[in-house]
């Protein structure tokens, strides 16, 4: 056969080849439940990166702390066990980036737009860059809700926090927070924190009401008081070197994916909540009990020397520029 016939038939070959590739493997772990914004936005990434791809990339979830729980996760990706992850900013004291934990401030913010003005703007993306020395590609802040808590008891006052045992994520600055109540932080995954309020290991712990209906914290709760004192927002993170290592055509495919998915978080958190709240109350097995202005004031107040004391440990550039992102 002719030199020619070869060149053709090599690159019939190698085109053939390269159509049945195996496919560039992304396996997306996370800690909260499918019917949740997390996971029904990791769903979405992994159904428009398929498709954009043509099954270049094919997507893995792994939702409720399945294959790896809160601090494990963290640890998988840097080693590229895994992928993808959306940890709350809550999470990343542990790996050294405490910065992040300047976000945890009680009532930081007043309401999402104020968090936006941070979270979508250039105080989010110097964060997200402090990832970069730790292996990790912070890709995007997802925008979920705001916290309340959930006990055997009403929390209204900052008294009636004094001596409880509250579930904590792994932020030192909310162990100070709770402290500064006269409340006992205890630092718990998320995978166990409804064995731990069932049995009593914890007496309470604060979440999103989208977590506190789908793991049934509500079922082990007799109130759910609607504190909103804290902020919760995911960071989408890739393993760098996995990240930085996507072939040029499908890199710029993903970073279409990972703008199109946050938007879609940021578009279906908000009635995602409204929804579990209302399912929330219409189980008639926990008792909502809301506070006034004046009792949040109140319970802000009680927090507020944790603003300086953890100063030196996020940064006073950090909050400086929160400050000024918010006005
Ligand atoms: C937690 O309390 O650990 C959760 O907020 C985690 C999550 O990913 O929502």
């Amino acid at each position: 056969m002719k030199l020619k016939h070869w060149v053709v038939l090599l690159g019939a070959f190698a085109s053939a080849a390269s159509a049945w590739a195996a496919p560039i493997v992304i396996k997306f772990s996370h800690v909260v439940a499918t019917d949740t914004p997390k996971g029904k936005a990791a769903e979405y990434f992994k159904k428009i990166a398929e498709e954009r791809t043509h099954g270049q990339v094919q997507v893995q979830v792994y939702p409720n702390s399945q294959l790896y729980k809160d601090k494990e996760e963290l640890d998988a990706l840097q080693m590229g066990a895994v992928q993808v992850l959306a940890p709350t900013f809550s999470k990343f004291g542990p790996l050294g980036v405490k910065e992040f934990e300047a976000l945890d401030l009680p009532y930081l913010f007043d309401d999402m737009d104020m968090a936006r003005k941070v979270t979508q703007g250039p105080v989010g993306q110097s964060l997200l860059a402090k990832l970069d020395a730790k292996g990790i590609e912070g890709l995007a802040f997802w925008d979920n809700a705001f916290k309340q808590m959930t006990a055997n008891k009403p929390l209204k006052k900052p008294d009636d926090f004094r001596g409880m045992k509250i579930r904590i994520q792994s932020s030192k600055v909310m162990d100070a927070q709770m402290r500064a109540l006269g409340a006992n932080p205890q630092v718990m995954a998320f995978s166990e924190v409804y064995q731990a309020l069932q049995t009593g290991v914890v007496d309470g712990q604060d979440n999103p009401y989208s977590n506190i209906y789908t793991q049934k914290f509500f079922e082990v709760q007799k109130y759910l008081s609607v504190t909103d004192h804290g902020y919760h927002a995911y960071v989408l993170i890739a393993n760098k070197k996995f990240w930085d290592g996507l072939p040029p055509n499908l890199r710029s495919v993903m970073d279409g994916v990972v703008k199109d998915t946050t938007a879609y978080f940021n578009q279906i958190a908000a009635q995602e909540e409204a929804d579990s709240l209302a399912r929330i109350k219409a189980s008639g097995r926990t008792q909502i009990v809301v506070l006034t202005k004046d009792e949040k004031l109140a319970l802000k107040k009680a927090m507020l020397p944790v603003y300086k004391q953890v100063e030196p440990r996020v940064g006073k550039d950090v909050l400086e520029s929160i400050y000024k992102a918010t006005g």
